[in-house]
């Protein structure tokens, strides 16, 4: 088989095999396929797409390009929440510890930021200690003891995916359904679960700006999921906007703790409770979405869900105190506003933009091996559909460097629309897609 070969049926929009496709991901795997020979390939499935046949063999290599874990000694329906991406996207640290305190088993495979979408595990590591690199075993003792782990794509979960993201990261493909589908779901499928909850961000922070694509994405997830016998469903929600009021590592942990305490943001806590829900459901731990979300709502009130965070969080090696005492998180003193243009409703507060301009302040990466500044980030003060006068203000950046500041407002000059009338807007939960 020869690789220019796969390259040209793909280019002139025929079905590769299923030879082909595992030849490209085993020589992607063991390094056999040169990068231009890959970056080529990924081009022409962006440009031409894939079957759903293609993105389930697709799929199916990258998952045997590692191990498929078995978690099967460990009693309980194992459930995992994954989430397209998107900005002040924080839910999965408020949901996980919800659904275990609901008696949810919840081995959490996570990423980290890329692009303008910030990552669980950057947020996570902004608690000084806390441990992502968890092996196999520490992963297995960890849904033993609390029920819950949090952490990063080990070595042998997928590697194709792992070499494959890189490449496409660098080479403007990654907007494609089919490479997005078999690289979220390899890892997925590879993590042992039983069930998967989606969330398939919608608008302008998402990879998918249509509701029309988004819905594509969230079918073509669902049905490759379920093929490889791990029960999965979508929601799509809202991302035109950032999720909550922090954008940034550490300002997110803490809104999260915050909202497991009952004093989050309202879009924060009810996406969290609807995610945790549909987790409970899938685990059949409740008979209905609304005992499924009763349930989850006595495990904020009652504080079993703070106290599952403080059990993750002492658990995976960072002190539990910062909890309660949230001058142990990284900050930094310098800030600046960001004032509304004129008076009226605020219309737009473009989540991409936002989510580049923390990135600008050093709170995500340009490439994979950036470090990032676990400290700085903005703080949002009025979402859209808030009527504001001039000069009020819309972001607090909380920055360390001068130089940063200029690029960051640069792109949130750009971030901020005003209207006379309020702005339509999607509701939170779009619609599901089972
Ligand atoms: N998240 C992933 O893991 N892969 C993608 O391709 C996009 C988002």
């Amino acid at each position: 088989m020869r690789a220019t070969d796969i390259i040209r049926a793909k280019r002139d929009g025929l079905q590769l095999s299923r030879e082909a496709v595992e030849f490209f991901v085993s020589g992607v795997t063991d390094g056999s396929l040169p990068d231009y020979q890959a970056s080529a390939l990924l081009m022409a499935i962006v440009l031409r797409g894939m079957t759903p046949e293609e993105t389930a063999w697709l799929t199916t290599a990258m998952v045997n390009s590692g191990i498929r874990v078995d978690l099967s000694a460990i009693p309980g329906v194992k459930v995992d929440k994954h989430s397209t991406g998107g900005v002040g996207d924080k839910a999965s640290l408020v949901l996980a510890p919800l659904a275990a305190a609901c008696g949810v088993k919840v081995p959490m495979m996570s990423g980290r930021g890329l692009g303008h979408t910030g990552g669980t595990l950057d947020k996570l590591q902004s608690m000084a200690g806390f441990r992502v690199d968890l092996s196999l075993d520490e992963l297995k003792a960890a849904l033993e003891r609390t029920g819950v782990a949090m952490l990063g794509q080990t070595a042998q979960i997928a590697p194709a995916d792992k070499k494959l993201y890189a490449l496409r990261d660098v080479t403007g493909t990654v907007e494609s359904i089919p490479l997005i589908t078999a690289s979220i779901m390899s890892k997925k499928i590879a993590e042992g679960i039983d069930a998967l909850v989606l969330d398939v961000k919608t608008g302008r922070g998402a990879f998918m700006k249509t509701v029309d694509d988004s819905r594509r994405l969230a079918r073509s997830l669902v049905e490759t999921g379920n093929r490889a016998g791990v029960r999965t469903e979508a929601l799509i929600t809202a991302m035109d906007a950032p999720l909550g009021r922090a954008v940034g590592n550490a300002l997110e942990v803490v809104e999260c703790v915050e909202t497991l305490k009952g004093r989050g943001p309202a879009d924060l806590e009810a996406l969290s409770v609807v995610l945790a829900a549909r987790m409970v459901l899938a685990a059949g731990l409740a008979g209905s979405a609304e005992e499924a979300e009763a349930q989850v709502r006595r495990a904020l009130a009652s504080g079993d869900g703070v106290e599952k965070w403080r059990q993750i969080v002492a658990g995976q090696g960072a002190d539990p105190r910062v909890v309660d005492d949230y001058s142990l998180m990284p900050s930094v003193a310098t800030r600046h506003l960001v004032r509304a243009p004129r008076s009226g409703f605020l219309s737009v507060l473009d989540a991409e933009l936002v989510g580049r301009a923390a990135v600008a302040l050093g709170a995500g990466r340009a490439t994979v091996d950036d470090p990032v500044d676990p400290a700085v980030g903005a703080m949002v003060l009025a979402h859209p559909g808030d009527e504001v006068r001039e000069g009020d203000p819309i972001l607090e950046l909380h920055y360390r460097r001068e130089a940063d500041l200029p690029p960051a407002l640069e792109l949130l000059g750009k971030a901020i629309e005003m209207a006379d009338e309020p702005p339509a807007r999607l509701p939170l939960v779009v619609e599901q897609v089972a």
